[in-house]
């Protein structure tokens, strides 16, 4: 399964992919190529460190959504390696239709929330500052609503009584890199089924 990473951060989710596959934990999974629209992002050293293709496309910082000619861009460079899956592994650039439309039924997100509480940006600290006892972590299929495609799987993460933000994101952050390789390895040997 051709798997390509997409991500504009520091990139834990996608060491963790990587990490998993050098130890032969992610089945059928081939991870070919890594992408970030944020030059010089960890995710792009990661992938270096990891010795696997890595490359800069740019995105309108400016705009949350990727859109016209930079659309056209991504679209063209993520066609060539003709993935089976890609995973958005914290991309911070909302898809549209245009690109969804060229990869149908096989785009992944990972958010750190249990949707569909908590979309969008500061997921987190939402929780958090709501008090809520129980968030966690959510991988789920890509589609035009924001953090809205079908659920695939979820992992739960407590929040106790004297926690600060930090040690709730923590805990999300290795939920979320235990939940992420298991969800890859059963989509590509087949126990998660793609959509049809
Ligand atoms: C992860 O917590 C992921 O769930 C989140 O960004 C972080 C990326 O961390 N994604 C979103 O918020 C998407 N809406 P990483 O770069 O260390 O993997």
């Amino acid at each position: 399964m051709r798997t390509i990473i997409l991500g504009s951060g520091k990139g834990t989710n996608a060491k963790a992919l990587l990490d998993a596959s050098i130890q032969n934990q992610l089945g059928a999974t081939e991870i070919v190529a890594v992408y970030s629209d944020v030059a010089g992002s960890g995710i792009l050293e990661v992938a270096q460190s990891h010795e696997v293709e890595f490359r800069h496309i740019n995105a309108n910082p400016t705009t949350a959504k990727l859109s016209g000619k930079d659309e056209q861009v991504w679209i063209e460079a993520l066609s060539a390696d003709n993935p089976d899956l890609i995973v958005l592994a914290g991309f911070m650039k909302i898809l549209q239709k245009p690109i969804l439309d060229c990869f149908p039924n096989s785009i992944i997100n990972i958010h750190p929330s249990l949707l569909p509480s908590f979309k969008g940006l500061g997921s987190i600290e939402n929780a958090y500052r709501l008090g809520v006892k129980i968030t966690g972590c959510t991988i789920h299929w890509v589609n035009t609503e924001i953090d809205g495609g079908k659920i695939i799987a979820q992992a739960p993460v407590r929040i106790m009584e004297g926690d600060d933000l930090e040690m709730v994101a923590a805990r999300i952050h290795a939920a979320e890199h235990m939940l992420l390789p298991w969800v890859v390895s059963d989509l590509s040997l087949g126990n998660i089924p793609f959509p049809e």
